[in-house]
């Protein structure tokens, strides 16, 4: 069967998940009524949607059977994936990071950074984060008792880690900002660039295209500069990193940047934000951590799993398979949608229930695999030194206003949480 056009038309409508309850619901009917099935909306190619916690498992375990470059790893429609690879000399991809790459390239550039995200390799931040997350929290007691948590501490805090790691330049960080915001948010009409969402495939492209510029320009002076002066920040190890005894090539080099640029900070952000937005919402659940901060890390989790700031990632497939009894062909599409996963009734008990002592947690908003998130223990740390720092100070917290999220279907979260607050 092909899933009935309006469900298809939902889970690709960045307004949609800006809505939330429409995609839930949309998910919610395929995971019963269809949960491994092809979909085929108005412009785009067939691609087979991924509901099920364990089916989108199964796709991420098999990295050599699902390919992240053989085709575009974000939904593209069949126009913009014809523009980008006239662009891009017949690559399906803007940018060539990690995520774009398989075997054996994956293993090789994942491995110059990899080191730098294990736990034990961030140790030694933990006192400065502890530190930047303070002075975040002493500039939203100074605000007095309202503020929008999204724009005042959850966009500021993790770009500030993340572009400290890198060895971005204080002043640059809202530059940094809206770079990121410009890129998830194209079709965001208060976030894209063109300040409206994108009427044409050409205006898209070509607005996300000239970002992307942007982003390169910047980064290429970072690495001129590293070259020739080496720090101890991830910006010196990508410029004068190695892959096979040679340099980094300059999209490769530039792409790596881009990634710990963007998703380095967005993600968390939305987390971040999400989770007082939950919090605000179930006093109950606020008062279970406030009493008893051991719940911290039941928090960081569960908050993860419900704001799943990645909407999804695509694959295809390198050879005849079979998935969940589906016959998949050679060259197709897969989505694996990370929210429907999280919120599967199989896996997950009371799935819409926002409860930080969920045990135990197994959700995918982090992926799987091969190509599991790099920086997931350091979003992990972020989190949980910020809500210690908060949690030590913050008596209450309930919403001031509607919280709004950002219009995405690909990464996005919150861009407003409005809160009235008491803190000492
Ligand atoms: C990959 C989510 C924070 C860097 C990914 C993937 C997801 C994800 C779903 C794809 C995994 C897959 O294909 O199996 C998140 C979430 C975050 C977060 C939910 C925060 C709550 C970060 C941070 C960094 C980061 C702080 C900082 C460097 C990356 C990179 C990849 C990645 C480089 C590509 C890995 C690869 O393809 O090998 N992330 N991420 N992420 N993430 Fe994150």
């Amino acid at each position: 069967m092909t899933i009935p056009s309006e469900i298809a038309q939902t889970i690709i409508d960045p307004r949609a998940y800006a809505d939330g309850k429409a995609v839930d619901e949309a998910f919610t009917w395929l995971r019963r009524e269809a949960p491994l099935e092809q979909a085929q909306p108005e412009g785009f190619d067939r691609f087979w949607v991924v509901t099920r916690h364990a089916d989108i498992l199964e796709v991420e375990r098999q990295n050599e059977l699902f390919h992240n470059g053989d085709r575009s790893t974000v939904l593209t429609t069949i126009e913009a994936d014809k523009k980008v690879r006239e662009m891009m000399g017949g690559s399906p991809h803007l940018v060539r990071s990690l995520v774009q790459m398989d075997n054996p390239d994956h293993m090789a550039y994942r491995r110059l950074t990899q080191g730098s995200f294990v736990p034990q390799n961030l140790r030694p931040l933990e006192a400065r984060i502890r530190e930047i997350a303070r002075g975040f929290i002493d500039r939203m007691a100074a605000q007095g008792d309202r503020c929008d948590f999204a724009r005042d501490v959850a966009f500021l805090y993790p770009l500030h880690v993340i572009m400290e790691v890198i060895g971005v330049p204080e002043s640059d960080e809202p530059r940094m900002l809206k770079l990121t915001q410009e890129l998830f948010g194209s079709a965001d009409p208060e976030l894209s660039r063109s300040g409206g969402a994108a009427q044409t495939t050409d205006e898209g492209i070509d607005s996300i295209q000239s970002v992307v510029m942007d982003f390169m320009l910047y980064f290429n002076a970072i690495t001129e500069d590293r070259r020739v002066s080496p720090r101890n920040d991830l910006a010196s190890v990508i410029a004068n990193g190695t892959v096979n005894g040679q340099p980094l090539g300059h999209l490769e080099a530039m792409s790596y940047y881009i990634i710990a640029a963007t998703a380095g900070h967005d993600t968390t952000s939305s987390t971040t934000a999400g989770a007082l937005w939950a919090l605000a919402e179930n006093p109950d659940q606020f008062a279970k951590v406030k009493t008893n901060p051991a719940l911290i890390p039941g928090l960081i989790e569960e908050s993860i799993r419900w704001v799943t700031p990645v909407k999804h990632f695509m694959r295809t497939a390198t050879a005849d398979a079979e998935l969940a009894g589906k016959k998949i062909a050679k060259g197709d599409w897969m989505m694996l949608s990370y929210p429907s996963g999280n919120r599967d009734e199989a896996v997950f008990d009371d799935p819409f229930k926002f409860n930080v002592e969920r045990t135990p947690n197994k959700h995918v908003a982090f992926g799987y695999g091969a190509h599991v998130c790099l920086g997931q223990h350091l979003a992990r740390m972020e989190m949980r030194i910020l809500w210690e720092e908060l949690f030590a100070r913050l008596e209450s917290v309930e919403l001031d206003g509607a919280p709004r999220n950002m219009a995405a279907s690909f990464v996005c979260g919150p861009k407003s949480v409005p809160i009235r607050f008491k803190m000492h």
